[in-house]
């Protein structure tokens, strides 16, 4: 595949600037436990430890949209996804998250926003989730917190994403993994609630910008 340069630089960048995941618990500034609008974040499966992930790869069944799959590689600047506000709706850079908040999530590297729709996804049956040029109310997920006393999304705690349109769960599987050209990368899904795969998610890594930005940035 063609890899134009731009694009490896823009990754060099990234990935420079990222916590280093294999540091021994690297200790959080209060400041940046919650996870912000304008943060661009790392989203791991709590079971299988893969990472939400996109490219510049169709899919060949279902919608042909740019597929959104789950790798198990930790340094991938492709697995960064931008914390948005809801479709038609703004939020400040360093806004909080809170638990039952509206989001989108957009693809840093393809601008592509995470999406799901009435196709049916390549292998468990479930519906499709794609990675959508543009911007409707299917890009639209509920962010869930599992910890029910807890108020906002916070780094590294667990999650649910429901997709608004649907209510279905943002999923993975170890059972489900695709072969070449994307061998070993799990698909991702949208299922009932506890109907298949693992739907619980946290944010780990990333640029992550706190409260109240003090200065210029
Ligand atoms: C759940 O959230 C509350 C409120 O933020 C917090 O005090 C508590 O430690 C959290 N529990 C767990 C298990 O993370």
């Amino acid at each position: 595949m063609h890899i134009p340069t731009s694009f490896v630089s823009l990754a060099f960048l990234v990935s420079a600037i990222l916590v280093n995941p294999s540091s021994a618990a690297p200790e959080i500034d209060e400041e940046f436990q919650k996870v912000t609008c304008g943060s661009s974040v790392k989203i791991s499966n709590e079971k299988s430890g893969v990472r939400l992930h996109s490219h510049s790869i169709p899919y060949g069944s279902g919608s042909g949209q740019q597929s959104v799959t789950a790798t198990p590689t930790k340094d991938d600047p492709n697995s960064l996804w931008l914390v948005m506000a809801q479709d038609g709706h703004t939020c400040n850079r360093g806004e909080s998250v809170p638990c039952g908040a509206t989001i989108r999530l957009k693809h840093v590297n393809t601008k592509k926003h995470l999406h799901s729709h009435h196709h049916s996804s390549p292998m468990s049956g479930g519906l499709e989730v794609s990675a959508y040029d543009g911007s409707d109310s299917g890009d639209d997920w509920t962010i869930e917190c599992v910890n029910k006393s807890a108020k906002f999304w916070m780094r590294e705690s667990d999650i649910r994403l429901k997709h608004v349109n649907t209510d279905r769960y943002l999923s993975t599987s170890s059972q489900f993994v695709f072969g070449n050209p994307i061998p070993g990368q799990q698909e991702v899904a949208a299922h009932s609630l506890n109907q298949q795969g693992d739907q619980t998610w946290s944010a780990q890594e990333g640029i992550y910008f706190a409260e109240e930005v003090k200065q210029e940035l």
